[in-house]
């Protein structure tokens, strides 16, 4: 598969598959399970309850907040490719070995490096006005002195299908779909550029990927179609979209003179890879994983840094507490997720003669803020093992299995070759408020939140990689 294909089916699997909550179905569960099994999950209440009091009350209280708040003022945004990203996995490397973790392997990739210049757009007609924006990734540039042209709206695909190509030829499309959920609306980001050229349009902007907004755009990768020309691309505002949506209503000629720099090249970057050994079967691997690497604006808090402090805290705290489970922890840091899961790919195909030691894949990168409980692919019994794993959770309320066959975002590349696994199902409801802007920064995320999310990852992990049954596929 060609680098774009890959691309652009990645970004089909991203949140393409929404969630559904799974019924009821303890009957068939506890058939399928065997009272041993139950009894024998059960017992990990104990375990659980260590873990609890360490994250919850003991020294690990506010660490995983603590640290991520160290790592993000230190390194602010980490764009794929950039020098700033590769300094921040050496940190997270030499944090991890203050831990006497010493298992750590990196795994060099090239990655994509797309620097973002210049950005402008003025509103020319109907009146003066200046509107923001955030080129997406790998957007090509305008010329020096801009691209001025007249605007279409068009509500989403079909719309702009209906126009004819004497229509668009010439000019800017402006994408104004309504958030509905993120993966029915990204479309518009990811593909909208490649769907506009076709018809000849000379730019293309969106209106955020976004369900609230103040003022702020936010960027995303797309992906061009390489039959046809590249052309710029851009996301602007909901309120500025809205604004160019009603003065099309009206029939009025909406003129924009829009001008975008960018350099774009190859960089090496790498995948982090710590192991906390399995006592018994140090082959067969648990995984949980966050990516490292984040959008250039904003901090990278929230999206990954979470995800990503979570996931090294699994293995500390195992380590800490002298809790070594049957099975090896892996916990990865993956590279270049933004521009299409590129450190993902790169691991899949590395490691796909021995994937079928991955008993189970875990990762978080839609939030860390309550604990809910998970969002499971797998067998009907895999599913059934981890809702009956998730009962140990009730008192904080994290005991709910979503179902979806492609959870995740990074970890959806393993998991569609039928490899079980599960992203943290959290009350993320302002994630998207968020999500790629200037305000992903620290003060999206909170310690006792973290906490909540530190623990609950931690036991899960611990229990899954302990118990004496594999997750089966
Ligand atoms: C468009 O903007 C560019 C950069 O600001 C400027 O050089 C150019 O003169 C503008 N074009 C028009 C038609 O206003
Ligand atoms: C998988 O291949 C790599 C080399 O690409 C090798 O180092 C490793 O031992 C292999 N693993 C198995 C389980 O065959
Ligand atoms: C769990 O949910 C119940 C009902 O919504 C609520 O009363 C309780 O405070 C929650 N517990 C925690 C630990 O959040
Ligand atoms: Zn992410």
């Amino acid at each position: 598969m060609s680098f774009y294909t890959q691309i652009l089916i990645t970004l089909f699997i991203i949140f393409a598959s929404e969630a559904k909550f799974l019924p009821k179905k303890c009957n068939s569960c506890k058939a399928l399970l065997g009272d041993d099994l139950i009894k024998e999950i059960a017992s990990y209440e104990n375990v659980k309850n260590e873990i609890f009091k360490y994250v919850l009350e003991g020294d690990f209280k506010s660490k995983t907040y603590d640290e991520l708040e160290k790592f993000v003022d230190k390194f602010g945004a980490r764009p794929s490719g950039s020098q700033v990203l590769e300094d921040s996995i050496d940190y997270m490397i030499q944090l991890t070995r203050e831990e006497e973790i010493n298992d750590i392997v990196t795994e060099e990739l090239e990655v994509p490096h797309w620097i973002r210049g210049t950005e402008k757009i003025t509103m020319l007609e109907p009146r003066v006005k200046e509107i923001d924006l955030l080129g997406l990734g790998r957007s090509v540039t305008t010329p020096p002195e801009g691209i001025t042209a007249e605007v279409v709206v068009v509500k989403n695909f079909e719309e702009l299908s209906e126009l004819s190509n004497k229509d668009v030829d010439g000019k800017i499309v402006l994408y104004d779909p309504i958030f509905t959920s993120y993966g029915e609306t990204v479309v518009y980001r990811t593909q909208g550029a490649a769907r506009a050229a076709e018809k000849g349009a000379v730019a293309s902007l969106v209106r955020s990927i976004a369900p609230f907004s103040i003022n702020s755009p936010h960027t995303g990768s797309q992906t061009y179609n390489e039959n046809f020309e590249k052309i710029p691309a851009a996301a602007i505002s909901l309120e500025d979209a809205d604004l160019l949506r009603r003065i099309y209503n009206r029939g009025e000629k909406i003129v924009l003179n829009m001008t975008m720099s960018s350099t774009y090249e190859s960089k090496t970057s790498r995948n982090t890879i710590i192991d906390l050994k399995g006592r018994d079967n140090p082959e067969k691997l648990v995984i949980v994983s966050g990516h490292i690497d984040s959008w250039d604006v904003g901090q990278g808090a929230m999206d990954d840094g979470g995800g990503l402090f979570v996931s090294w805290a699994a293995p500390v705290i195992m380590k800490r507490l002298n809790l070594r489970p049957k099975r090896t922890v892996r916990s990865i840091f993956w590279t270049a997720e933004e521009l299409g899961l590129i450190g993902a790919y790169a691991y899949e195909e590395k490691h796909r003669n021995e994937s079928h030691n991955i008993n189970f894949i875990m990762e978080s990168d839609e939030g860390t803020f309550t604990p809910l409980g998970l969002i499971v692919a797998g067998t009907q019994k895999a599913r059934c093992i981890i809702a009956e794993i998730l009962k140990l959770f009730k008192s904080i309320n994290a005991s709910t299995l979503v179902e979806s066959d492609s959870p995740g975002s990074d970890i959806s590349v393993i998991i569609r070759n039928g490899i079980p696994g599960a992203s943290l199902h959290n009350a993320n409801e302002r994630y998207f408020w968020f999500h790629h802007t200037e305000g992903d920064t620290m003060n999206v995320e909170s310690p006792e939140e973290l906490d909540l999310c530190t623990a609950f990852w931690t036991a899960v992990t611990y229990i899954i990689a302990d118990i004496s049954v594999d997750i089966p596929r």
